[in-house]
């Protein structure tokens, strides 16, 4: 069988790692890799566009295409290859443009829970010409105020601040200075909620589901998780706070409301939905859905499930995850980023890493690394994922450290503290 992965980070270095461990004979492929991802897979190089996706398709006779990141997903992968003749039959695990509405647009994800009564935060939406309406709606509320881009914007169209006359400003400048470009014409503003956010993904083959192990993540670059946003600077699963009264709360309130809306709009769903959550006082709260797995939690996620990962992906195009039973490892899995000195502003690359053959109690995935020469490159802000397990998170965070000493690379990076909270 011959897949291709879009994409060509630590999330979908996971992917190749796990379809490589199948029972069943793979061809993989993969676009403009990284270092890791081109020793693994045939590398295509090509300006990603779906033409050329098109044509990579028919040229090497590919059968099924697994989407990693959310844009193509929200520009229509599914839909350009589904209804284009000489590639429809090719399997697609994602949703169609209208599911990734759910993340393409915070407006339409807010109007979707408000239709199935799933627990978020009250909002409301503005655009330029109801700006003065957007400056009283502020005026009646309390601070922390949270202010969202509506459209994609790589995870920095959320904007807190705890200051009305800040608040003001933002709204002016993402409605009117464009500060967001197109993702912001319109703004959502959110009431703040307090608590302990986690990562929830669930498998949905369009009229099943399964949920997946749950995950925490580490957005923020400094230690404490203070300063900028970054894209993930560590995860951690299992989570410890999940016990089964939050699990089935989260499963009837919100799982199952937003599977069964999406078959109710008529959405077709074949793929994963990544439920962002946030614990506010025991109850769960939707803080956004994304359309495919995160990054870095698929770091800890998927190398727990023991399943096949070929066959799932297959039982979610033939509709019959319900019959997939999954086997999930119970040890505790840690993922540690290091990053180029600068990451998430601006940071040098082209340095060489070096250790990486020394790891043996650790796997490493790789991010923004390019192979030159024989040699392993720094190619991006986040570098590699340092992922461990063992009976308990301690030991598996010790194991990832042990390991990170191991490596070298000019102006190499962690957070120390990963976990910390737990
Ligand atoms: P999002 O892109 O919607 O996931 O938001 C990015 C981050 O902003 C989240 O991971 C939260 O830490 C924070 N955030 C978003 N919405 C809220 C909210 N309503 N209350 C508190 N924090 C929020
Ligand atoms: N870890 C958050 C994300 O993938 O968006």
């Amino acid at each position: 069988m011959n897949i291709l992965i879009i994409g060509s980070g630590a999330r979908e270095h996971v992917f190749f790692h796990k379809l490589l461990e199948s029972k069943t004979n793979v061809s993989l492929f993969s676009i403009n890799p990284n270092a890791a991802i081109s020793s693994i897979s045939k590398a295509l190089h090509f300006d990603f566009n779906f033409q050329n996706l098109k044509q990579a398709i028919i040229d090497n006779s590919i059968n099924l295409v697994l989407v990693g990141p959310e844009i193509p997903l929200i520009e229509g992968v599914y839909d350009f290859i589904k209804s284009n003749n000489e590639i429809c039959n090719t399997i697609v695990i994602g949703p169609s443009k209208n599911g990734a509405m759910l993340e393409g647009s915070k407006d339409f994800a807010k109007e979707f829970m408000s239709k199935y009564n799933i627990p978020t935060a009250q909002s409301k939406s503005f655009t330029k010409e109801s700006l003065s309406e957007g400056i009283n709606y502020l005026k009646n509320k309390k601070g922390p105020y949270v202010l969202k881009a509506d459209g994609p914007a790589a995870g920095k169209g959320v904007v807190i601040v705890d200051k009305l006359d800040d608040a003001k400003i933002v709204l002016e400048d993402m409605l009117v200075n464009n500060s967001f470009g197109k993702s912001s014409e319109t703004v959502v503003i959110e009431e703040f909620l307090s608590g302990i956010e986690m990562s929830c993904f669930v498998l949905f083959d369009g009229k099943n589901y399964l949920t997946l192990p749950y995950a925490k993540d580490y957005k923020r670059i400094g230690e404490g998780d203070v300063g900028l946003n970054t894209g993930g600077m560590g995860s951690i699963s299992p989570v410890s706070f999940m016990d089964e009264e939050m699990y089935n709360k989260i499963d009837e309130r919100i799982i199952k409301p937003t599977v069964a809306g999406l078959i109710n709009e008529g959405i077709e769903y074949k793929g994963f939905i990544f439920i962002g959550l946030i614990n506010v006082n025991g109850n769960p709260y939707v803080i956004e859905y994304n359309v495919r797995m995160g990054d870095p939690e698929t770091q800890v996620v998927l190398p727990r499930i023991k399943n096949d990962f070929l066959q799932i992906l297959l039982a979610i195009e033939n509709q019959n995850l319900d019959q997939v039973e999954l086997e999930i490892d119970p040890k505790h899995y840690t993922n540690v980023v290091l990053a180029s000195k600068g990451y998430p502003e601006s940071y040098n690359k082209g340095f060489i890493i070096t250790g990486l053959e020394k790891i043996n109690r650790s796997i490493i995935f790789h991010a923004g690394t390019l192979l030159k020469d024989n040699t392993v490159l720094t190619n991006g802000g986040r570098v590699i994922s340092m992922v461990s397990s063992a009976d308990n998170f301690r030991k598996a965070l010790k194991k990832s450290y042990e390991s990170i000493d191991l490596i070298d690379f000019e102006g190499k990076t962690c957070r120390k503290d990963i976990g910390f909270d737990l």
